[in-house]
């Protein structure tokens, strides 16, 4: 049992293999939240809620109000709501329908089921081995019922949260906040990890001490974005890779997001995320109930990596599905680097037949193969295909392309329009407008509204009719521009802050209409690169675009950044042209490679245009990727030094099998210095009392490696990368 009730005590515990989260019923009926942190069994720590009011409640005496409820801004709760005495960040708020706003959630009853909770409609963590306990709450006044759903999947120490409002009133309520996640923490000094960027510089590690006041990481775009990733971790200011406390947090939303960290007048951390209330009002009628979106977070005392190792596992095993979950998905070629919209099915069929030599499996044809798509001005939204660009039609094209050997896949950004499209002509009204306002374009383009069934059948019925012409294995969905002009023609005024959120409601249905129709295809998400890398979005898409910045050593940050949270698995890289389209600088074919390893390995250039030299390079390195997938697609990740460290010369990643058998460590330097020492790497996940042969040469024991370190090889010049394959000698 992962999930236990102490009646005597009315606690409710949650066991993980490593960790232990619980809650406890005062004597008011506040859910109180008494610890998350590392295993401790069988106890009743209600007394951390040290501001709590129950030493101040005689037993079973009436509740008063007032005096006691004045004490709720000191104590940790499983959920705060606005307006009655509880004045930090809180995660609900609602207005009633006589306008007073506020709820103070008592407990009425908790379930205890086997499996883990699934959300219709949303994507959420799955597993049957999981539980899942419901823990239900009713407002004093008003018949507003708050749902609690914790899920629990306990091998991978993951806990999840999401929760449900239901209006049981004879009217009408507003949500103007509806926060899946509130945790409290009795105590503070916490730093918040998050993953910050813009389009081409995607997640990357930053770090901010949680101070009284707000630290807050947040979207108001519509998607997760580029600027900012709905995920974060909350460490002990002298947390590393493998010291120290870390919670570590991700938000199953591809939308609008808040995450928002604060401390107390009593130096207690709160932590919320969820939806973002900004541009949000859900109107609920009587009898109707709001879901969030749910939270997944771990917990590690032993620093960043373990936090990441059981995110990795979780998202790999339990939130990916599909085929292609475990299926090796095929070395593919894209050709927007290589041609951008510059091609007809010759060019592409000349560059299938060069990547077909050299072990690639599966072709790419990326944006421009449709409508009237010659450049970014036109085209979005009508997907029939260009045959006059093409010179033929897409069946031919592919059975070609099939012919050299590889699968085929293919472009769309199906929420988005331009104003010169036929299905612009035909419908302006499917995109967002406001009826007073001259539309923003961005990229020359429209969103689309996805909260409208009608439009997205008619872009469902679209993808259908290309998906069933021809044989294609791989789709690409991508998506160029964030929301402006947030205003659905078909809903009443009081309705339109409902929007933002039905969009990627509506966004979900989507996808997943067509993921099940198509099962064997492999989906690639992508946003402008990486402007929608989020959990919610890997439900449906095993692998994302990681981002449009393709420069190895550019790479290093983003990648490493991105590891916090996402597995190799899911970050989609290719090896592309030098210099690099995106900031002209030169790097070796061989360091491109072993950057590329560490996500699904493809090629993004025209292998046309490249010399037998290269070639060579490109197919030995698609053999090793092939050599090593299993390995590193499912091996347990380590980042050994750091690209944002500033007094080594080195980025160096990890992965090690799980049986400690094998590994793999990649070298990148990043800068060059003269009269540099030898740089002595310590190796980790290895086993301390077995013998391992490195690059099939020297061998050592894994204690030596681990303890000592594998020293690099001396390396000359800018960028050079070393690959070690580490196996044990039998
Ligand atoms: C943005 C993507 O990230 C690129 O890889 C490419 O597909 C372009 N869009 C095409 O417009």
């Amino acid at each position: 049992m992962a999930i236990i009730y102490n009646e005597q005590e009315k606690t409710y515990t949650i066991q993980t293999k490593n960790t232990t989260y619980q809650m406890a019923v005062n004597k008011l009926g506040v859910l109180l939240h008494t610890y998350y942190g590392r295993k401790i069994e069988n106890d009743n720590l209600s007394y951390t809620a040290y501001g709590d009011m129950w030493p101040y409640t005689p037993k079973n005496e009436e509740i008063k109000g007032d005096e006691v409820w004045a004490r709720i801004d000191h104590i940790p709760q499983e959920i705060s709501c606005f307006g009655c005495g509880d004045y930090r960040e809180s995660a609900i708020n609602i207005r009633h329908a006589d306008g007073t706003m506020g709820l103070q959630p008592i407990f009425v009853s908790a379930e205890i089921k086997s499996g883990k909770y699934s959300l219709e409609g949303l994507p959420a963590f799955y597993g049957d081995e999981g539980e899942t306990l419901v823990v239900t709450l009713k407002d004093r006044v008003y018949d507003v019922y708050l749902h609690l759903y914790y899920g629990v999947l306990p091998e991978y120490d993951l806990i999840t949260r999401s929760l449900v409002i239901e209006n049981k009133t004879n009217e009408k309520i507003h949500i103007e906040k509806a926060l899946s996640l509130n945790l409290d923490f009795n105590y503070g000094n916490f730093d918040l990890v998050s993953f910050e960027g813009r389009w081409a510089q995607e997640r990357r590690f930053q770090k901010a001490p949680v101070l009284h006041g707000k630290t807050q990481v947040f979207s108001t775009r519509g998607a997760s974005g580029h600027i900012m990733n709905p995920s974060c971790m909350l460490a002990n200011k002298n947390a590393t890779e493998t010291t120290g406390d870390v919670y570590a947090f991700a938000f199953v939303y591809s939308g609008s997001f808040l995450i928002s960290a604060s401390r107390n007048i009593q130096d207690n951390t709160r932590l919320v995320i969820g939806i973002n209330p900004e541009n949000f009002d859900f109107t609920l009628e009587g009898g109707e109930k709001f879901q969030t979106p749910e939270v997944a977070m771990t917990f590690s005392y032993n620093g960043f990596e373990m936090a990441s190792q059981s995110l990795h596992k979780a998202i790999r095993n339990n939130l990916c599905r599909g085929k292609y979950k475990n299926a090796r998905r095929p070395v593919l070629i894209n050709n927007w680097e290589g041609t951008y919209f510059d091609f007809n099915a010759d060019k592409l069929v000349s560059m299938a037949k060069d990547a077909s030599e050299l072990g690639v499996e599966l072709f790419v044809m990326d944006d421009g193969w449709f409508g009237k798509r010659d450049d970014d001005f036109s085209g979005l939204g009508d997907w029939f295909v260009n045959e006059k660009k093409l010179g033929c039609t897409l069946g031919e094209l592919v059975k070609r392309i099939n012919d050299t050997g590889l699968k085929f896949g293919i472009w769309f950004e199906p929420e988005a329009i331009n104003e010169d499209s036929e299905l612009y002509r035909a419908h302006p009204d499917y995109a967002f407008k406001m009826p007073n306002r001259q539309p923003t374009l961005a990229r020359h383009q429209l969103i689309l509204d996805m909260s409208r069934k009608e439009v997205r059948d008619n872009t469902y019925d679209q993808i259908c009719k290309i998906l069933d012409s021809a044989n294609i294995t791989y789709v690409k969905w991508d998506y160029n521009r964030n929301i402006t002009d947030l205003y659905s023609c078909e809903v009443p005024a009081e309705k339109q802050g409902e929007i933002y959120h039905r969009y990627v409601l509506g966004l979900y249905e989507l996808l997943e209409r067509i993921t099940s129709r198509y099962p064997d295809i492999l989906f690639e998400s992508c946003s402008g690169g990486g402007g929608r890398f989020d959990c919610g979005m890997h439900y449906y898409m095993p692998q994302a675009w990681t981002s449009d910045d393709t420069d190895p050593i550019e790479r290093l940050k983003i990648q490493h950044g991105t590891s916090f949270i996402y597995p190799v698995s899911t970050m989609g890289a290719h090896v592309s042209a030098s210099p690099n389209h995106q900031t002209g600088r030169i790097t070796p074919l061989k360091t491109r490679g072993n950057v590329a390893y560490f996500g699904t390995y493809g090629l993004e250039l025209d292998v046309n245009k490249m010399t037998d030299e290269e070639k060579t390079e490109i197919k030995r390195q698609i053999k090793e990727f092939k050599d090593h997938y299993e390995l590193i697609q499912r091996g347990e990740y380590s980042r050994l030094i750091s690209p944002y460290e500033t007094d080594s010369l080195y980025c160096v990643w990890q992965v090690a099998s799980a049986d400690k058998s094998e590994a793999l460590v990649c070298a990148v330097k990043h800068r060059t210095e003269a009269s540099t020492h030898p740089e002595f790497v310590r190796l980790r996940g290895l086993d301390e009392t077995k013998y391992y042969k490195v690059n099939d040469d020297k061998i050592y024991k894994g204690a030596t490696l681990m303890y000592n370190g594998l020293m690099l090889a001396e390396s000359w010049g800018d960028y050079e990368s070393q690959l070690y394959y580490i196996e044990e000698v039998k």
